[in-house]
């Protein structure tokens, strides 16, 4: 059985900060060591320039953020780990999902009704200071998506209206090409994971400046949490856990046991300072080994940078198959390839089909190989012991048609490595001719 595809993307504009530790990086790295999932983690950078302008800030927030997911535990080996720009054919995606989606669509996105109405509220223009680039926001993050067919999408509850937008348009997109590409992702919200509230006692957010930031070194971190604001309850009088704002921190980080403490610690009057010593402990006590791995991380830029190359040239094998199988489908494909309808007879003169041909050589082995309709061989197969085999092949190949996904696997096992780099182009254009024809055949004879 095949797993479900997990796939979640960070925007690279901030440095990490308590709540995307506690909210984000920690549930999603005990995720990825599930075996019955195949995880994708992204830095989303081309997202992050919708944000931010700040080219310095840009680079520094995606080796911050980088550093962050390996230094807390990611797996690079076990999860597919890339940076957005790295893969080119999401902005490729972007733009066939662009031409399907609805511009009414994108109307309705939360974030640009958001800046529409400030600006109508403040009298201005009702577009004033919107890009193209927010309004596009949703149709390139659906590309994230859509390009790997990830079945869930862990986010945050603001995020649901764009992976609602997602499968909208892939649906669309299905619809109008007349097949199953794209699977329809599903928003997947983590019920029991905290929102963290930060030291205002608002959820802990940028936006609102009041974060804690994950990397603090010890004494900065202490000091950061000694800065929670608290009410003015005095040492020794009975303070309410479930509105404390510290309380909460410490929930998010401590086991059930220390959690019942604290309450009683609360109910029994403890001085807000010790309360905060407390908190600063338990947090450094789980921190301190990720920071010591975090700054070597940091330290060494060449070599996360070595290991985001890596990770998007696995991911690539995947993404490169599916864009060529959707360039096919909306008709930027080699000439050569045969429209799939037979021409009229009084319309123009049918291209030659292409070929795919068994023989057997001197060495009485079984090969075949597909040449277009010009006669210029595309794909030589290896030799086969029995013609069965080949035979199989032969078939499994015209099945395939344009499914360049599966026929990344077949051209693997009929051709030799060296191969391997034959255009897919013009294999997927001839072989998608042959299947085409023998559709048409097998309606003939069954109608
Ligand atoms: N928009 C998301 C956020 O701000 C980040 C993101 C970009 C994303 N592409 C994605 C999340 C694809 C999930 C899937 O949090």
């Amino acid at each position: 059985m095949s797993k479900r595809r997990i796939l979640t993307g960070i925007t690279t504009s901030g440095t990490p900060h308590l709540g995307n530790y506690v909210g984000a990086i920690r549930p999603a790295i005990a995720a990825s060591r599930r075996d019955d999932a195949e995880s994708f983690y992204f830095l989303a950078d081309y997202h992050a320039l919708v944000k931010c302008g700040d080219p310095a800030r840009v680079q520094q927030s995606t080796l911050e953020i980088a550093a962050s997911w390996l230094a807390c535990g990611l797996d690079p080996d076990k999860v597919l780990f890339y940076r957005q720009s790295d893969i080119p054919e999401i902005p490729e995606l972007t733009w066939f999902l662009t031409c399907v989606t609805a511009k009414g669509l994108l109307n309705r996105a939360h974030a640009y009704k958001a800046a529409v109405d400030a600006n109508t509220g403040a009298g201005e223009d009702a577009d004033a200071g919107v890009t193209a680039g927010l309004y596009m926001y949703p149709v390139l993050m659906a590309a994230d998506i859509l390009v790997f067919n990830a079945h869930e999408v862990p986010v945050g509850r603001d995020q649901i209206q764009h992976i609602e937008m997602a499968r909208d348009i892939g649906q669309r997109f299905n619809h109008l090409y007349d097949g199953d590409f794209f699977t329809l992702p599903e928003a997947r919200i983590e019920e029991n994971v905290a929102t963290l509230p930060g030291t205002d006692g608002r959820k802990m957010s940028k936006s609102y400046d009041n974060t804690i930031p994950l990397w603090l070194p010890a004494n900065a971190l202490r000091k950061a949490i000694l800065g929670i604001m608290t009410d003015s309850r005095a040492p020794g009088e009975a303070k309410d856990p479930d509105s404390s704002n510290l309380f909460a921190i410490y929930q998010a980080f401590a086991n059930a046991d220390e959690t019942a403490a604290m309450r009683t610690a609360f109910a029994d009057g403890i001085a807000w300072g010790e309360a905060k010593q407390a908190l600063f402990e338990r947090v450094d006590a789980e921190l301190a080994p990720l920071r010591e791995r975090y700054e070597a991380l940091v330290a060494d830029p060449a070599r996360i940078e070595q290991q985001l190359l890596a990770g998007a040239a696995r991911a690539r094998e995947r993404s490169r198959a599916f864009i060529t199988r959707l360039r096919h489908a909306v008709g930027v494909r080699s000439l050569d390839a045969r429209p799939a309808a037979p021409a009229s007879v009084n319309g123009p003169v049918a291209a030659a089909l292409p070929q795919l041909k068994s023989y057997r050589e001197a060495d009485g082995r079984f090969y075949f190989k597909l040449a277009n309709g010009s006669g210029d061989v595309l794909l030589q197969s290896r030799g086969f012991d029995s013609p069965k085999e080949a035979g199989r092949l032969v078939a499994a190949l015209v099945d395939a048609g344009d499914d360049a996904a599966a026929l990344e696997t077949l051209l693997r096992e009929c051709a030799p490595a060296d191969e391997r780099a034959l255009a897919h182009g013009p294999i997927v254009a001839a072989l998608a001719a042959l299947k085409a024809e023998k559709v048409a055949k097998d309606r003939v004879k069954s109608g």
